[in-house]
């Protein structure tokens, strides 16, 4: 995780670097720091905490300089405090360094480095990184740039770095192996960021860093790219991509709340383009670019993390009823250490809002080895895995800067649903008027993502009588399943309650032994296939006294009678509840978090874009 911002140009760099971090703070938030380059020195200034903390910090010191380098932390070597805060600096304080990702081999070159005498004066692996290159120069002549290229050949792991030289002010390098950067290019003037989001605004020029590449950028000079053994590599200057920028709260009291307001026009806007009301069709573009590969897999296989997991478990029975395929969904960071049996034959579905997260980039690229034809669904536009895949589509649902997800997920439902719909047209396996009334259906579920949404204020005042637990089930079955699973990790997300979700049945194998009054269980039991069962299911939990929340259809009355409280959704077709089932759950977890005076948009130890494994 960890944000980095920089700056080199003709104007002031300390505004454009704060205002760079703010926008990264989403990637991490436990400290933070800037780097100036000053007439021959190099202003440091630290904060444990936000980035407010560090503008506090930094208020009464002199913030001149026209260029320098940033950093917000989400920590991985070192807990959160000043010392570890980025920048570190060289022993000789010549040159600052910050980084985003880890280097595993740290703790040999770090001993190695003691031996020569090193003192280091932090407990992070970035500061072994600078002190190497600093050593390479110091000690084997190198210059900067080539004792970069020699530090970052012996370094094992993931890296975007930024780095300051006092001695040399009209030049920053930055580098990158698995984590993301990417470089605007003004008007003599060029800006370092782990997204894009500190450049939009300021130059509509950017440049995405790849894997092994070091890029110079000197004043008054055009950007230069090479790799480790000093090749240059050629760069391609893209456009930013449209609807990027610093999104506002629009009067709500957090993003996470407005993303889920947001969900009934995020549908509209996924759908736009791909669905033919009119017509009850779907077509996606890369369905159509790809209709033989992806019609002739004789498998598909579904990685991702978190959030985006629970979404491909829904994906799996979209595409398992729809187009008759076997699906497996597999978690990213197991798959890739997990010997697969993959070849040619698969379609692996790489699923990430962020599109950086480092374990489902290393899944990709293990499958891709293997053969397998890669579909991404991503939600940010030019991110690392949307360009590592085959082809693909973005699920258009704007930026998600609460760290907890809630219409991404929704957004990664719709376009799996069409992606199966449009697949099943095409490979002839769904009854014509089944697909028809299903594409009609989904037009209809924004404005009943409306009608959950007008619960909110029920489901404030519900959530305070729930502040007193410390352990929550949620039970589902079906395709309620995976929204069991992801209402859960809201809730563990930002009120830090424990909860955990279950396929309803398998309760009664083990989990209802934990079943007593002051146990809420909160129940997805709409009228669909499932009705009956998971109406004995709520039962058996009454039996034991549990406390049942159910989300019901409207209208029901026969669990609105055992429950103890009901939420109601419209009724819709039973493979497009999760689109609204999981809004009252959102809710309830959001509503919750805020009745226990929890961050709700930064919850502690998380962060929106996991770069490390
Ligand atoms: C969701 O609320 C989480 N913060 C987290 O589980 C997230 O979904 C996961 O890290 C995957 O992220 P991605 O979709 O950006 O790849």
């Amino acid at each position: 995780m960890c944000g980095i911002t920089g700056y080199i140009g003709t104007r002031e760099a300390w505004p454009i670097l704060i205002e760079g971090l703010r926008r990264l703070e989403y990637r991490g938030y436990d400290s933070a720091g800037a780097a100036l380059v000053n007439n021959g020195s190099l202003s440091v200034y630290k904060a444990k905490g936000k980035v407010a903390d560090l503008e506090s910090a930094a208020a009464d010191k002199d913030r001149s300089g026209t260029a320098g380098i940033a950093h917000t932390r989400w920590a991985t070597h070192g807990e959160p405090n000043t010392a570890n805060a980025h920048p570190h600096l060289s022993p000789s304080g010549r040159l600052a360094i910050v980084h985003n990702g880890i280097i595993e081999n740290y703790a040999t070159i770090k001993s190695r480095l003691r031996q020569e005498g090193y003192e280091f004066k932090s407990t992070t692996d970035t500061e072994v990184l600078v002190y190497l290159i600093e050593y390479l120069m110091q000690k084997h002549g190198k210059g900067l740039l080539e004792a970069v290229q020699s530090a970052l050949a012996e370094v094992v792991g993931a890296y975007a770095i930024a780095l300051a030289d006092r001695d040399d002010p009209d030049m920053l390098i930055a580098a990158r192996k698995s984590s993301p950067l990417v470089i605007g290019i003004g008007d003599g003037e060029f800006y370092i960021a782990s997204d894009v989001s500190p450049i939009a605004g300021c130059t509509d020029k950017v440049v995405y860093m790849e894997d092994g590449e070091i890029a110079i950028m000197r004043r008054g000079e055009p950007l230069k790219i090479v790799d480790l053994k000093n090749v240059e590599c050629r760069h391609e200057v893209r456009p930013v991509p449209e609807n990027i920028g610093l999104a506002g709260k629009d009067g709500f009291a957090h993003f996470m709340l407005k993303e889920i307001h947001e969900q009934p026009d995020c549908i509209i806007d996924c759908m736009r383009g791909r669905v033919d009301g009119p017509l009850g069709t779907v077509r996606l573009s890369a369905v159509t670019e790809n209709k033989e590969r992806l019609s002739a897999a004789r498998r598909f296989v579904i990685v991702a993390c978190g959030t985006s997991w629970h979404a491909g478990l829904i994906g799996k029975q979209y595409i398992e009823t729809f187009c008759h395929v076997p699906v497996e969904v597999a978690y990213a960071s197991e798959f890739r250490y997990s010997n697969p049996v993959i070849d040619s034959s698969d379609v692996v579905i790489a699923i990430s809002q962020s599109g950086e997260t480092a374990d489902t980039l290393a899944a990709i690229e293990l499958a891709k080895s293997k053969g397998a034809f890669i579909y991404g669904i991503c939600n940010v536009v030019g991110s690392s895995i949307a360009r590592a895949t085959d082809t693909g589509s973005y699920i258009h649902v704007g930026p998600e800067i609460g760290v907890a997800s809630t219409k991404a997920f929704t957004g990664q439902v719709a376009v799996l649903l069409l992606l199966a719909l449009n697949l099943a047209e095409a490979m002839g396996t769904m009854k014509p008027e089944t697909y028809h009334a299903t594409v009609k259906a989904l037009m209809e579920i924004p404005d009943k993502m409306r009608e959950v949404l007008k619960s909110d204020k029920v489901i404030a005042g519900l959530s305070r009588t729930f502040t007193y637990a410390h352990n929550f089930i949620y039970l589902g079955r079906g395709f309620s399943y995976p929204v069991a699973l992801e209402g859960a990790l809201k809730l563990k997300e930002i009120s830090y309650i424990h909860a955990e979700g279950y396929p309803a049945a398998e309760m009664k194998h083990g989990p209802i032994a934990l079943i007593d009054a002051e146990m809420p269980v909160v129940f997805i039991a709409t009228k669909n296939a499932m009705y009956e069962k998971v109406l004995s299911n709520v039962q058996e939990i009454k039996a034991r006294k549990g406390r049942v929340l159910a989300v019901v259809t409207a209208g029901d009355k026969v669990v609105s009678s055992i429950a103890d409280d009901v939420l109601e959704v419209p009724e819709t077709l039973e493979c497009l509840e999760p689109l609204i089932v999981s809004i009252p759950l959102q809710l309830l977890a959001y509503h919750i978090a805020v009745c226990k005076g929890k961050d709700v948009d930064r919850p502690r130890n998380l962060a929106k874009s996991v770069t490390v494994e």
